[in-house]
C-alpha cells in the first residue's frame, strides 16, 4: 500500500482490475447491482484520492468540491460525458479513459444489432417462442440485404472505422461525415466523404458514432430523419441523447425510417412503458456493445492502471486532460 491512499470504486468491475488496486490502496467498492445514491456517492467521494467511476456516475463541480483529497477520476469508459472535464481541470483533478480496448468488440457489436434490425432477427425469434410458426413461409419476415447496401457511418473515430472494416467484408459501400475528412482511413478502406445530409439522403443504414457533446445532443431529429428513405436504419451505439427519441418513434411508426436498433437511450434504462418499446421495428438492448468478457477485463486493467499512474503523480497512459500534470 501506498502511504493511506483511499479509492472508491463505483461498481464491482472485473476482478483483474480490482487485484491490481488491492495492493496499491485503501479500497471501497461499491457492491450493488444499480449505482450508489447521489448522497452516497458524494459522502464516498469526500474521503478518497482517487475513484474508479461509471458512465452511469455523474462527477461535476459539487462532487469534486466535496471532494478535497481527490487527485484522479478513472472513468471505466471511453465515453467521458458524465464528467464535468473543465471543473476537474480548474481543480487539478486528473481525469482518465479506457480508450482502444474497445473498439473492436463496440464495432462487432454495432454491426451485429445492424443485421439483427435489418434481417429481424429479434422479432423472428419471439414469432418461435410464441408457437406462431406454422410453416416456410416465402413472405414470412423479409428484411433487408446488407451486401450491397449503403452504410453511412456518423464519426469516424476508432470505432465507426472499426465498423467500416466490418462492412467491406459485406460489399458495402461505406459514407463517412465527421467534423474532419480522413483520407488515409478513405483509401484504407475505401470510404467516402460526404456531407451530413447527402449521408442521410443516400444511406440504407446509418451508424453513430459520436461522442456526445452540445453539437451532437439531438443531432438526430425530425429534420434528419425526413431526410433519411423510408426503408433506412439508424443504429445507435454513441449515446442516447445524441437521437432525439420522440422524433425517432414517429419516424419509426409513420414509416419515414424502416427500423431502429438502439444499444444506448435517453435515459438508462429506457423507462417501461417508453413507446419505442411496442414497435417490432425498434430493438433494444441494454448499453453492452463493449460487453464481452476479453474487453471489460480489460477495461478494468486500464482503468486500474491509469488511477495507479495519476495517483503516483506519473501520467497514465490514457488521461482526457494530461495538462492537469504537465502544469505539475
Ligand atoms: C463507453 O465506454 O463509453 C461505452 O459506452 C461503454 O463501454
Amino acid at each position: 500500500m501506498e502511504g493511506d491512499l483511499k479509492i472508491f470504486v463505483t461498481r464491482l468491475i472485473p476482478k483483474a482490475g480490482l487485484d491490481l488496486l488491492y495492493g496499491f490502496a485503501e479500497l471501497r467498492i461499491w457492491q450493488e447491482e444499480v449505482p450508489p445514491p447521489r448522497e452516497v456517492l458524494l459522502e464516498e467521494a469526500g474521503e478518497v484520492d482517487g475513484l474508479l467511476s461509471l458512465l452511469t456516475d455523474t462527477i461535476d463541480a459539487e462532487l469534486m468540491d466535496a471532494a478535497p483529497r481527490l487527485k484522479v477520476v478513472s472513468n471505466y469508459a471511453i465515453g467521458y460525458d458524465n464528467v464535468d472535464v473543465e471543473a476537474a481541470t480548474e481543480r487539478g483533478i486528473m481525469v482518465c479513459h479506457t480508450p482502444g480496448v474497445l473498439t473492436d468488440t463496440t464495432a462487432d457489436f454495432a454491426f451485429t444489432l445492424l443485421a439483427c434490425v435489418a434481417r429481424r432477427v429479434v422479432e423472428a425469434s419471439e414469432y418461435v417462442r410464441e408457437g406462431r410458426w406454422k410453416t416456410w413461409g416465402p413472405m414470412l419476415c423479409l428484411g433487408y440485404d446488407l451486401h450491397g447496401a449503403t452504410l453511412g457511418l456518423v464519426g469516424l473515430g476508432r470505432i465507426g472505422s472499426g465498423v467500416a472494416k466490418r462492412a467491406t467484408g459485406f460489399d458495402m459501400r461505406v459514407l463517412y461525415h465527421d467534423v474532419s475528412r480522413q483520407p488515409s482511413r478513405e483509401e484504407e478502406l475505401g470510404l467516402t466523404y460526404v456531407d451530413l445530409e447527402t449521408l442521410l439522403r443516400e444511406s440504407d443504414f446509418v451508424s453513430l458514432h459520436t461522442p456526445l457533446t452540445p453539437e451532437t445532443h439531438h443531432m438526430m431529429g425530425c429534420e434528419q430523419f425526413t431526410m433519411m428513405k423510408s426503408t433506412a436504419i439508424l443504429i445507435n451505439t454513441s449515446r442516447g441523447q445524441v437521437v432525439d427519441e420522440k422524433a425517432l418513434y414517429e419516424a419509426l411508426v409513420s414509416g419515414g425510417i424502416a427500423g431502429a436498433g438502439l444499444d444506448v437511450t435517453d435515459p438508462e434504462p429506457i423507462l417501461r412503458d417508453d413507446p419505442l418499446l411496442t414497435l417490432d421495428n425498434c430493438v433494444v438492448v441494454p448499453h453492452i456493445a463493449s460487453a464481452s468478457v476479453a474487453t471489460r477485463t480489460m477495461m478494468a486493467t486500464m482503468a486500474a492502471e491509469n488511477l495507479i499512474a495519476a495517483l503516483q503523480g506519473r501520467m497514465p497512459r490514457n488521461p482526457v486532460n494530461p495538462e492537469v500534470l504537465d502544469r505539475g
